[in-house]
């Protein structure tokens, strides 16, 4: 039994979920065509004919579709290795998205749970569960992210203080959150993070004079990054679990 499929069972779907979108989960249609089969009055919920593509169904309804029950693919985790030059997004653009690197059906019902920039490298997680991204990259959760730091400059003996305090990022007028700083030596640093602010690692560097000359995330929560550059694996369910907090 393949990684994949252990999810099935236990990832099925979240409580509620638009009728539109549960018949895509369930089906090969396209969000166009199950609006179109809920136009032309061939989807049965609980009985009922369903008239509302919007309209909510509950993990406990039935919903048939010429005499069938539909029932939602389970959602899928995975953990990623991104490479310098691929970006974190759903389409090509000036780089390739790391997205090409899945080989498994239906990427483009995937998304990326909190981006890299093109020249950052690490651990990417790739998810059809808006809810568990949602969640994970919500700084309200306080889930850690690790990065690995090179430096152009020395670290400033005052900088794991200033991270603690919070820094003021250029154009904006919230401190960053309380960060950790670990200095492995004067150009090599660890920092962790709890929140996802656009550039954030850059531009806390920034803010206290110095520069980043490579950036590299290892870790999110407790998972580590254990696959090769440019490779990808399932999480596991005890990851995905460990991995879910509570909204
Ligand atoms: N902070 C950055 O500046 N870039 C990243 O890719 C991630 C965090």
């Amino acid at each position: 039994m393949t990684n994949e499929k252990t999810q099935l069972d236990k990832h099925l779907l979240i409580d509620v979920m638009r009728l539109d979108k549960f018949i895509c989960k369930s089906t090969e249609y396209s969000l166009a065509d199950a609006t179109a089969l809920i136009e032309n009055r061939s989807i049965i919920v609980n009985g009922i004919v369903a008239i509302g593509a919007t309209d909510q169904v509950h993990k406990n309804n039935i919903v048939m579709l010429d005499g069938k029950i539909l029932t939602p693919r389970s959602f899928r985790y995975f953990l990623l290795n991104k490479p310098i030059d691929m970006i974190c997004s759903n389409v090509d653009e000036k780089y390739p998205s790391v997205l090409n690197l899945l080989d498994v059906d239906r990427v483009s019902e995937l998304h990326i749970a909190g981006r890299l920039d093109a020249d950052t490298t690490g651990l990417v997680l790739i998810t059809d569960d808006g809810h568990w991204s949602f969640n994970l990259t919500s700084p309200k959760n306080k889930c850690e992210k690790v990065y690995k730091v090179v430096l152009s400059r020395p670290i400033s003996s005052d900088a794991t203080k200033r991270f603690l305090e919070g820094v003021l990022l250029q154009g904006e007028s919230k401190l960053t959150l309380p960060a950790k700083l670990d200095i492995i030596d004067s150009y090599n640093v660890l920092l962790t993070l709890t929140e996802g602010r656009f550039h954030q690692v850059k531009r806390m560097f920034s803010a206290i004079g110095n520069r980043v000359k490579s950036l590299h995330r290892q870790q999110i929560g407790n998972l580590e990054l254990d696959v090769g550059i440019g490779n990808w694996r399932s999480l596991t369910d005890a990851e995905i679990e460990m991995l879910s907090v509570n909204d």
